[in-house]
């Protein structure tokens, strides 16, 4: 399905068979989600995630709104906490520990960015592994290494659900990732070497990026510089997960120059309709698994 955008309505249409379509992707994750709900629901077992937003940042807010509204498509239940910006680390690590210790409550996810005096690893150390459905616990996140983490984080994970729901081959393909953050660049890049990829990590320093991303087989941008990904970054054929969401002038906007480069790619993730809403259905996924994992 398209998004409620006559431009991307349009591209949809026009370069249908380019586009990787995350709406479509993530209709099919949630649909295939509601058995494993009723099996709980048997149970007696009703999955439930907490979700903590700091305001102050617009996207965040927005974020965490389709985090709900996909619980409750997918019958879990979801409960936001919300702070003002002003509100002190003990404070969230209190509502942590009260919720770690909720049974009721299986999944917690601590939005970010966080305000600055406020430490993100402090926090996310303090979510009980059990329950760390964004996947970024230490315990957690090294298991990715292992290629064992009960939760993997939601974007990388997405990722690599909508490449395979493409049929694109990772294995022996050379991947350049533009951005080495915690929740998509660095576990993305683990997650593609564990499926035998050549993995390219690259950051807006990189010099002379582009004599890496022209040999990318599949090129990820997650560096959040709208329009950052124009032709002359590609070869002919590559296939482009953009994970960019930045506003411009109004409309929301990703890291790849869509109608610049659509000519020259095989696929195309769209912004917005492509990565956001997989990462999203990707976190119910967990939010369950946490729930069977815990009985
Ligand atoms: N901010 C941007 N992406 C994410 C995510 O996947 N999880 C959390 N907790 N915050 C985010």
């Amino acid at each position: 399905m398209a998004p409620n955008n006559p431009i991307y309505q349009e591209a949809f249409s026009k370069y249908k068979d380019k586009i990787i379509d995350g709406r479509l992707i993530s209709g099919k994750i949630e649909s295939g989600l509601y058995g494993r709900v009723l099996g709980l629901k048997k149970k007696g077992i009703i999955p439930s995630v907490s979700v903590i937003l700091v305001e102050g940042d617009k996207a965040s807010s927005i974020y965490v709104r389709n985090k709900e509204l996909s619980a409750q498509r997918c019958d879990i239940l979801s409960q936001k906490y919300s702070y003002p910006a002003t509100v002190t680390e003990r404070e969230l690590l209190n509502k942590i520990d009260e919720l770690n210790n909720d049974t009721l409550v299986h999944g917690i996810l601590v939005q970010v960015p966080l305000p600055a005096h406020i430490s993100e690893k402090n926090i996310m150390n303090a979510i009980s592994p059990l329950k760390d459905v964004d996947g970024f616990h230490p315990l957690n996140a090294g298991k990715i290494f292992t290629g064992d983490s009960p939760f993997y984080p939601c974007t990388p994970y997405g990722i690599i659900k909508m490449l395979e729901f493409y049929d694109i081959t990772v294995k022996g393909k050379n991947c350049a990732i533009i951005g080495q953050s915690n929740i998509v660049g660095k576990p993305l890049s683990i997650m593609l070497m564990n499926r035998l990829a050549t993995v390219m990590s690259l950051n807006i320093f990189t010099e002379n990026i582009k004599g890496f991303t022209r040999k990318a087989d599949i090129l990820i941008s997650a560096a959040g510089k709208p329009g950052l990904v124009d032709g002359s970054f590609i070869k002919k054929g590559c296939v482009v997960i953009d994970v960019g969401i930045s506003r411009v002038g109004g409309k929301i906007r990703g890291d790849a120059d869509f109608e610049g480069i659509i000519d020259k790619v095989s696929k195309i993730t769209p912004v917005p309709g492509g990565v956001g809403p997989v990462t999203v259905s990707i976190l119910m996924e967990n939010t369950i698994k946490a729930a069977e994992l815990l009985k």
